[in-house]
């Protein structure tokens, strides 16, 4: 695993996303209720940026809105939560050391990602 810091915490509003880049890929950091997560900013479904959603609990899980047709996305495992979108995104490994955000892209991990702060 290869961490690269890519934010501080206070870049980043609770509820929010940030867009950032990392070795040529666009994700959106994310920080709801304590927790930091890392995913592919785009949808699956008709490429528009995830991190200018809303950040929000749909269905009992983490989420942010596409806010063109409205698929969540959970931020845990990358799945939609709803039609349209129907494949999902990348989510990433998340460090928290003190302020700053690391995440590690060289790894797709499909597997739920976060990170407390
Ligand atoms: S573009 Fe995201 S749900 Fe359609």
């Amino acid at each position: 695993m290869t961490f690269e810091k890519v934010c501080s915490l206070k870049d980043v509003q609770e509820p929010g996303s940030l867009r950032v880049e990392l070795d040529d890929v666009d994700i959106a950091v994310v920080r709801f209720e304590g927790n930091v997560y890392a995913i592919e900013d785009l949808c699956s479904h008709a490429e528009v940026p995830l991190s200018e959603g809303d950040v929000e609990e749909f269905r009992g899980a983490p989420t942010i809105e596409c806010w063109l047709h409205g698929s969540c996305f959970d931020l845990r495992t990358g799945e939609p939560t709803n039609l349209p979108a129907t494949d999902p995104v990348s989510v990433y490994p998340v460090r928290v050391e003190g302020e700053d955000v690391f995440v590690d892209v060289a790894i797709d991990d499909s597997l739920p990602a976060a990170a407390s702060n």
